[in-house]
């Protein structure tokens, strides 16, 4: 008998992973607005041994490549090379090699890690926004895209002070699609 085994097309998530200010703000001068090192933490936490994805400016910001993650950087330019990375030249190609790492790893889901540019492309595809609302009004240059309420329902949500290395409180808050279980 042919065919495809019942479970073998396993479903993995894709998944916005974002810290975004009260005003939508999430980036300022290539940079982030904000110091938050327990936000840091979580980001490591939900992204670990999956793929990322990210846009060339967001990895230049980061300088390097995340530890324990298959780093998937974006770029329009043919010659764009960095140690440790995988170079894309578009976002569909990006989600084919992530696809295939998140097999392979046994991840159940792909983490979109910005910026902006990345974000709105992709937020129709999404099925999860992981969010920390970072709870200030910085000014900025680069912004989280609308989320709109008919889209998307909150599931979780997790108050956490300003520890001692942050520049001030922040929530984690999860959204998944309205409609889905
Ligand atoms: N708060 C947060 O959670 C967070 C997360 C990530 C980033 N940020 C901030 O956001 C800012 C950077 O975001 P950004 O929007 O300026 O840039 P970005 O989204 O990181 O990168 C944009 C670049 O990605 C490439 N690209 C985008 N779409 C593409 C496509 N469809 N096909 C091929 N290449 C594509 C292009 O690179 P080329 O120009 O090389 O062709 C484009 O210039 C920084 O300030 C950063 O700190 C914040």
């Amino acid at each position: 008998m042919s065919g495809i085994e019942p479970g073998t097309l396993r479903k993995i998530d894709i998944v916005l992973v974002a810290a975004v200010a009260e005003n939508g703000v999430i980036g300022r001068d290539g940079g982030l607005p904000w110091r938050l090192k327990s936000d840091l933490q979580y980001f490591m936490a939900v992204t670990m041994n999956k793929p990322l994805i990210m846009g060339r400016r967001t990895f230049q910001s980061i300088g390097k490549a995340l530890k324990g993650r298959t780093n998937i950087v974006v770029t329009r330019d043919p010659d764009f090379a960095a140690a440790d990375i995988v170079v894309a030249p578009s976002l569909s190609t990006a989600l084919a090699v992530a696809r295939g790492d998140a097999l392979r790893r046994g991840a159940d889901a792909i983490a979109i890690i910005g910026g902006t540019d990345i974000f709105a492309q992709m937020m129709a595809a999404a099925d999860r926004l992981v969010l920390t609302i970072v709870h200030a009004r910085p000014a900025g240059d680069t912004h989280f895209p609308e989320i709109d309420p008919a889209q998307w329902r909150e599931v979780e949500r997790r108050e956490h002070p300003k520890g001692p290395q942050d520049d001030c409180a922040f929530t984690f808050l999860t959204y998944i699609r309205q409609g889905a279980a």
